[in-house]
């Protein structure tokens, strides 16, 4: 096993492409790596300029990350977020002569299809018989017999819009007029853009949530610590759709019973029917599960790690993260073992008022510096002549260990009362339902 390990580069020049606390907490693991030689973000944020170089390069112009790469013999690209994967970067790479051996973490263009299309994921799950919600898919030509397939269904009703939409494009509606006037919406008003020029109507699922998180070499994989967010903006899992306000993993109900069907059932029949379909994937797979009456149904797939997620999910893996990646990119990700932290993590995230909807930025962010016992993920920030300024919506996240979620919780929030920034929020009950 350990032929493995020689053969791999100990001397590692990576390049991670994103900016957000999902980003961080990457940063955070692969500067820990002992195979790091050095560390460059594209474009960072201020968490991530702290221990690693943060770079001025847009993840989405390929030419340059290229230039880039060439200039600084980057060894390997880790993508966090999904939209350079949906066009296409990982195949830019290998259909380049000069990127062509450079290992990119991250599906191909079609691969990430998963995510980039709702009606290609539903098709992939009904060709491998993985359990999903019954659906059906719609165009702007046959939008009446949407509405008339919406007839046939027991509310709520859902609507998705077939492509990107930035985590906005589920729509759950109760009353059938509304969600045929919705449909209508999508399809002939671009509700959701190009995104909403397709819509996938899907049957509700009523059960409870839970986030798999599996790392795949296209051949084996590795199934990560389970996690779990709180969506909504308001306490009590009330108001608006957010890109999480906290995390904790593991997932209590996740237990060997329930984790061994969606192994079995989700897992592997994926991992295979990406072998089946010919279709490239090196990299993560966020598996969006709703348990009904303990059975697993998919309800999405995504590309890349969840955020919040990963600052939970990722902190609890001990095994070096740049030897799991080259595992990745020379398909023997068998050879190596996953060694997991057994105690919970939780995070918070801090964010500015007024998100998800409108928001100012550019507020000092003070207090940093007595974070103890704790460790601080930066989201939305960035620097300013010495000073941290807030620079999105979900500005830190802090991440914290625990025996268990209530200790884990609580430290966060021990330290979350020594940051300030003008307009500071965060939920106070991250971890209510838990028992
Ligand atoms: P998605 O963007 O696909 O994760 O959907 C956003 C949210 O909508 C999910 O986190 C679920 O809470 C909910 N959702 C999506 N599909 C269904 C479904 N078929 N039944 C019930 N809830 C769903
Ligand atoms: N926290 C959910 C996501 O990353 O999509």
């Amino acid at each position: 096993m350990h032929t493995f390990l020689t053969q791999h580069n100990n001397n590692m020049t990576v390049l991670l492409l994103g900016s957000g606390g999902r980003e961080h907490a990457f940063a955070y693991k692969i500067v820990q790596s002992s195979l790091c030689h050095k560390l460059f973000v594209a474009p960072g944020n201020a968490g991530t300029n702290q221990i690693a170089t943060n770079i001025n390069v847009n993840p989405l112009d390929f030419q340059g990350v290229k230039e880039f790469v060439l200039a600084n013999q980057i060894t390997m690209v880790v993508v966090g977020p999904e939209d350079p994967l949906v066009h296409g970067i990982y195949d830019f790479f290998k259909n380049d002569a000069q990127l062509k051996d450079i290992p990119v973490i991250g599906p191909s263009k079609t691969g990430a299809q998963l995510e980039g299309s709702k009606e290609f994921a539903k098709q992939f799950l009904v060709k491998h018989n993985i359990p999903t919600a019954a659906y059906d898919s719609f165009t702007a030509e046959t939008v009446e017999k949407g509405c008339a397939f919406l007839e046939t269904l027991q509310p709520p009703y859902v609507l998705k819009a077939d492509g990107l939409a930035a985590g906005k494009g589920v729509l759950i509606i109760h009353d059938l007029h509304e969600a045929q006037t919705e449909l209508r919406n999508m399809l002939l008003h671009a509700k959701f853009g190009t995104a909403s020029s397709k819509v996938v109507i899907e049957e509700f699922l009523a059960g409870i949530e839970l986030s798999c998180f599996v790392l795949t070499d296209g051949k084996n994989y590795k199934m990560l610590p389970t996690a779990k967010d709180y969506k909504r903006i308001g306490e009590g899992d009330t108001g608006l759709n957010t890109g999480g306000m906290g995390a904790v993993s593991p997932v209590p109900f996740a237990d060997v019973v329930l984790l061994e069907k969606i192994e079995t059932r989700i897992v592997k029949p994926t991992v295979e029917g990406l072998q089946k379909d010919h279709i490239d994937y090196k990299g993560f797979i966020f598996i969006g599960l709703i348990i009904v009456k303990g059975e697993p149904m998919v309800i999405e797939y995504n590309v890349r790690m969840g955020d919040p997620e990963t600052e939970v999910v990722l902190p609890r893996i001990q095994t070096d993260i740049l030897q799991l990646f080259s595992a990745v990119a020379s398909q023997e990700l068998d050879q190596v073992s996953l060694q997991i932290d057994t105690r919970t993590a939780a995070t918070i995230m801090v964010v500015s008022g007024g998100y998800p909807e409108d928001y100012s930025k550019g507020h000092a962010i003070s207090g940093l510096e007595n974070v103890t016992d704790s460790i601080v993920f930066h989201a939305g920030t960035k620097s300013d002549e010495g000073k941290v300024i807030t620079n999105g919506g979900r500005v830190i996240a802090v991440t914290s260990f625990g025996d268990n979620y209530a200790e884990a919780i609580k430290k966060s929030y021990q330290n979350i009362a020594k940051l300030h920034f003008d307009k500071m929020y965060f939920r106070k009950d991250i971890g209510f339902d838990l028992t």
